[in-house]
This record gives structure tokens, sequence and C-alpha cells, in this order.
């Protein structure tokens, strides 16, 4: 058991700890000498990708907040609209599909029922289908006109960490292509952010390697608590909403996330005393207006955890525990910042006895509705 786990305590730390290598095997042999992005199976032309004018993302759990970021990505960078939605209700409305549609479908394990009979029902609307997974072969894969394969290797924890990474890292490739293919990026641009994003494998070494003692420190302060809110605006947001579900999933500590800007609409009022605010306020345009919102929660006693920028000492004065990542464009900040969300969310569960692996009532996949 030990030897399956790399000498680790639990697979759940042994994937955590893979994620640098995770970036690069997804990113490896991307990029053509030409600066064309190199996709395991595009099954689309590009005179087709250039003509889709919707685009959908649909997935289930930890991979549908991999499908926020994507969204933002894919507006952002391909200027295309772009919608993120639970495959579970995706299936049951009446989404506006034609045969410029794309339908991005993302699945660790590829055979989630609620995900395949999204797709199942796209396809014969007309959309084209687009699979991100984590499985050769795959129900997804196989049903998908395209497939990014996401590189992860087997994850045996139930709690998803490695293959969500690997997830943002190629659905930044596609935003990337589709970017390229409608025009809103050359080549230079391209190659530049497939550089950067390469980076973010030495970033993340970079949090295990610094960053242990802080996050350690920052469980003690929520192992007691009964409830715990994670915030944060655009990226910030996503990032929050998976820390979140990693913490709730694992050590039954509820928890919740929440757009920061939305605090003053009703989570403000759980705020009392020692209450834990776990807010990502890495350096991103919208920085002041997050700070801002956490110093409403300051006053009203919170106790507050931040994810920051390494170099931000300002952020100090209102945290009482602060958790560096490295600068990083805000784009790239998920495939950062959500690492130490998932170590703090193992922490606080080891603190509290559970079984970090296997937790109570879930499953890995999901094949019945
Ligand atoms: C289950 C797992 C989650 C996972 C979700 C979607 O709930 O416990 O970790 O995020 O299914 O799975 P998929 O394989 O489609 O990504």
């Amino acid at each position: 058991d030990m030897a399956e786990k790399g000498g680790h305590p639990d697979f759940m730390i042994k994937e955590i700890l893979e994620q640098p290598r995770v970036v690069r095997d997804t990113l490896v042999g991307r990029l053509t000498g030409t600066g064309e992005l190199d996709i395991d199976e595009l099954g689309l032309t590009y005179e087709e990708l250039d003509l889709i004018d919707r685009v959908y993302v649909i997935a289930c759990g930890t991979s549908y907040h991999a499908g926020l970021i994507a969204n933002n990505l894919i507006e952002a960078w391909a200027r295309i609209p772009c919608e993120v939605e639970a495959a579970s209700e995706f299936r049951y409305r009446n989404p506006i599909i034609t045969p410029t549609t794309l339908v991005v479908a993302v699945s660790q394990s590829g055979e989630t029922a609620d995900t395949l009979a999204a797709i199942r029902d796209a396809r014969i609307k007309g959309a084209k289908v687009f699979g991100i997974t984590n499985v050769v072969g795959s129900p997804v894969a196989r049903e998908s006109d395209g497939v990014i394969y996401t590189k992860a290797n087997k994850e045996i924890a139930v709690a998803s960490t490695k293959s969500f990474i690997g997830q943002v890292v190629s659905l930044t490739l596609l935003a990337l292509l589709l970017a390229q293919v409608k025009g809103k990026m050359n080549t230079r641009q391209v190659k530049l952010l497939f550089h950067e994003l390469g980076d973010t494998a030495e970033q993340i070494q970079w949090i295990f390697d610094t960053q242990q003692e802080a996050i350690h420190e920052a469980a003690l302060a929520c192992k007691d608590a009964h409830s715990a809110l994670f915030v944060g605006r655009g990226m910030g947001a996503a990032i929050s909403y998976e820390g979140a579900l990693k913490l709730k999933e694992i050590s039954y500590l509820h928890a919740e996330a929440y757009a920061a800007g939305e605090m003053k609409h009703g989570p403000i009022a759980l705020i009392d005393p020692g209450f834990p605010v776990i807010a990502v306020t890495t350096k991103s345009p919208v920085y002041d207006k997050t700070v801002s919102n956490l110093k409403e929660c300051e006053a009203r006693g919170a106790k507050i955890i931040a994810v920051a920028t390494e170099g931000d000492e300002d952020i100090k004065q209102i945290a009482d525990h602060v958790i560096y990542i490295p600068p990083v464009r805000d784009a790239f900040s998920p495939i950062t910042a959500t690492v130490p969300l998932q170590l703090l969310a193992r922490e606080v569960a080891l603190m509290r006895g559970c079984d970090v692996d296997q937790p109570r009532n879930l499953a890995k996949s999901v094949t019945v509705e």
C-alpha cells in the first residue's frame, strides 16, 4: 500500500505533489515549430472552428470548476460568447444549439452519466463536441469530435486534485487555439502565453518548498470551525469555489464560496468573531476591490486567511494568515492558487481525523444518474 502511494501517507498528497509533472506532461509537444498548437484529436478543421459562435462548457463537480476558468479565458481571448453549466442542468433544459455551437465536455473519468448524456443530446442537436478527459478511449473521448488528454495519469483519491490542474492547463490550450483560429492572437502571443503557462510547474513546486508551514498554521485556524467562507473575484472566485468544495468534501466542515462583491447581499450576516474567511487576493485588476470586501469582514472580527502574491506585504495588515504564491499572470493564477487550498483542505481533514482518500458518501466516478 505504502509503495503504491510512493512512500506518502495517502494518495491525495501523492497526487497533489505530482502536479508540476502534470503541467509539464500536459504541455509536452503541444507547440509546433511553426507556432501551431498540437491537440490530441482536433476532430474539426480550422475552418469549422472559425465558424464557432457559441461555446458551452459542461461538466460536474471539480471539472465544473475547471469550466468556470475556461469560460473566463475563452471569452477574454477568443471573444466567443461562452457559458459554463452543470451537465445535470444542461441536459434537462433546452439550450440554444446550432451547428456552429461548440460544447466542451470536461470529465476526469470520461464516464460521468450526466456529462455523457449532455454530449449525446448536444450532438443530436447538431453541436460540435470537444472532450477534455484523463482517460484515453473513455466514452467522453470516443463520443467527442475532438479531444485533449490531461496527462494526470490515474487518480485514486476521490477528491480530484491533479486532474483538475490538467484540465485547467488543457482548457487553457483550447482557449489559445480558439483565439488563434479566430485571429484574436498571433503566433508570437500564443508562444509567449504557452511558455508562461509552462512556468506554472515551477511555481507550484515553489509553493511546496516554501509554504507548508503557512498552510499548516492556516489549517490550525480552521479546524474547529463549524463553517468557512471562501471569497474572491474573477479568477479568484473560481478558485474559491474549488477551495470550498475540497474542504467540505474531505473534512465535512461546511464551506461555501462567494464572489467577494456579493458578500454584502447575504453571507456577511454569517460573520462573527473568529469566523474563518479564506480569501483569494492574488494581484489582479480586481485586487483592490477584493481587499475592500475583506476589510468589511475584518471589521466584524473574521479570521482571515489570504492566498496572496509573494511580495504583497500590505495584505498582512488585514489577514491573520497569509499563504503566498509566486507572481503570475491573472489568467494562470488558478493553476497555482488552487494548490495551497488543496493542501489546506487535506490538513484540516487530517486534523479532524478524516480519511482524505475515501470521504464518506462520495464516489470517484458517478456513472449512474
Ligand atoms: C465525482 C467525483 C469528483 C468529480 C466529479 C466529476 O463527484 O467525486 O471528484 O469532480 O465526479 O467527475 P468527472 O470524472 O466527470 O470529472
